[in-house]
């Protein structure tokens, strides 16, 4: 198979020998793209309310992760194409900084792409088409598809392909021997020698925006789904003596999610990066492949990770964090030479300072814990300060909540909390204080007091020994 391999871009325009190429008739071409990005389809075998493109893949949605991919490669507008009544879809691309276009009716990827043209009339660069619900392309893939197209050999489309393991009902991609390529045959419409080809179309391409609004308006529907597909515009080019060029990816980045089955193992293929990445930038992971993360997940040097541990949004950790197994962090911010875990659960707003310990089944949710403070077991920080260096002891809670209202507890520098202690929100805790394990605090703990709320403690000599006497007594009779 002559194509465009990757590292190989250059392949095709030193092969051919230009029979269609014409540089008096298509001036040098522009390097400004913007990007048409498909997500109008309904997601039917998701069973899903939310539409497809909005099901998130390591923490943020499939659309955004393809908004991202068409800005990296500086697509200077972008378009995303919904289907009608989707609001979160609309409201997510014009939070990113796109426009929205709203296919009306769902008549195919042709159709979809014109569906465009009235946001870019004032636009005159290359199209660039993507699908929403394919998130894993990389980058340097589509810069490749773009150098491509800005090459001497100045083609009108420029189509992304892989290789297929199981073509099935990919479209085929059909080259000449030069590794031109001369048409798109979707599988319902392809002979069985054209079934034959692995090369498959990812149906991500670039099309020369001289030529793009002309050539989709011009494609039919007469084909075996009724069907207005943008891929007939490889023929409609070849058909003007325009070449039509190959650039092949790898088979994973164009999985397109269609079900649960599919999202699941897109997910798996983005984790392994993520994983790879981390373990690049020298982090150590006991089991790497137990540990997950968000894409906005952003570590340190030397951060160590056992096993089982969730990154969901958000969450940045400092320099030599460890962090033991059976974690689970979102958007939350950790210093350096934290210790946590295992088994620590940091929700939305927890700050964990220089060297702090969070243990064993402790929760902290909009909290600050400052440097070298230790929450170490069954503990529960929630809406609260826990200054330098204190210590709180096992099975703490601050009462934040009143059943309406939630309320600040404030824990001073070098304060001791006892075991089992209740904090009733709002309440302050003056640095350095004790406070004496069991107790309900509900008023100010002045700095450097001792508050104790404890029943006296009272005590019967022998007691226990007569009472056993006793009730012996009792079950033998
Ligand atoms: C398309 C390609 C096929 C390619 C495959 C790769 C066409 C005709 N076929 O087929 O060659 O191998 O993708 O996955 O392009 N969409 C709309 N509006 C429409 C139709 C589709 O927005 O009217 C969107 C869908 O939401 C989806 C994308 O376009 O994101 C592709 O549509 P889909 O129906 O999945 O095309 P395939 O049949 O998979
Ligand atoms: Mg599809």
């Amino acid at each position: 198979m002559h194509v465009v391999s990757p590292g190989r871009v250059c392949y095709i325009t030193l092969r051919r020998s230009a029979p269609f190429r014409s540089s008096e008739s298509f001036p040098m071409p522009t390097s400004s793209v913007a990007a048409v990005i498909l997500a109008a389809g309904l997601g039917t075998r998701m069973k899903s309310d939310l539409p497809k493109v909005m099901h998130p893949v390591c923490g943020k949605p499939m659309l955004a992760h393809v908004l991202s991919l068409v800005e990296s490669v500086d697509a200077s507008r972008r378009v995303v194409v919904a289907g009608p009544g989707m609001d979160g879809v609309a409201a997510l691309a014009r939070a990113a900084g796109a426009e929205v276009a709203v296919q009306a009716e769902r008549l195919g990827t042709a159709h979809a792409v014109l569906a465009a043209q009235e946001a870019l009339a004032d636009f005159s660069g290359d199209i660039l088409v993507a699908f929403g619900d394919t998130p894993l392309i990389d980058a340097e893939t589509l810069e490749r598809a773009l150098a491509l197209k800005h090459s001497a050999l100045d083609p009108a489309v420029v189509v992304l392909g892989f290789a297929a393991e199981d073509p099935g009902a990919y479209g085929r991609l059909i080259v000449d021997g030069a590794g031109c390529l001369l048409r798109i045959v979707e599988a319902k419409d392809a002979s069985p020698e054209e079934l034959a080809v692995d090369l498959c179309n990812s149906g991500v391409m670039v099309i020369d925006g001289r030529v793009a609004w002309r050539l989709l308006s011009a494609i039919g529907n007469a084909n075996a789904k009724g069907e207005y597909y943008l891929t007939d515009i490889v023929a409609l080019a070849r058909a003007e003596g325009r070449a039509c060029a190959v650039v092949e990816g790898a088979e994973e980045e164009f999985l397109g999610v269609n079900s649960r089955a599919d999202l699941a193992l897109v997910e798996a293929l983005a984790q392994n990066r993520l994983r790879a990445r981390w373990l690049a930038e020298g982090v150590t992971m006991t089991d790497p492949h137990t540990v997950y993360f968000s894409m906005d997940t952003v570590l340190g040097r030397d951060v160590t990770i056992e096993p089982f541990v969730v990154f969901g949004p958000g969450v940045t950790v400092g320099d030599g964090v460890t962090i033991k197994g059976f974690c689970h962090f979102e958007q939350a911010r950790v210093a350096p030479g934290a210790i946590l875990g295992p088994y620590a659960r940091l929700r939305p707003g927890a700050e964990i300072g220089e060297g702090a310990h969070i243990g064993n089944f402790v929760e902290v949710k909009k909290s600050t814990v400052e440097a070298g403070a230790k929450v170490n077991h069954l503990t529960y920080i929630g809406d609260a300060r826990v200054g330098a260096k204190a210590n709180v002891g096992a099975g703490t809670i601050t009462c934040n909540y009143d059943g309406f209202n939630k309320s600040f507890t404030d824990i001073g520098a070098g304060a001791f909390i006892g075991s089992n202690t209740s904090l009733v929100a709002p309440v302050t805790v003056g640095d350095g204080a004790i406070v004496g394990a069991g107790s309900v605090v509900t008023h100010r703990v002045p700095a450097d007091a001792l508050t104790v709320t404890r029943a006296p403690q009272k005590t019967v000599e022998g007691w226990a020994a007569r009472f056993r006497d006793k009730m012996r007594a009792l079950k033998a009779k």
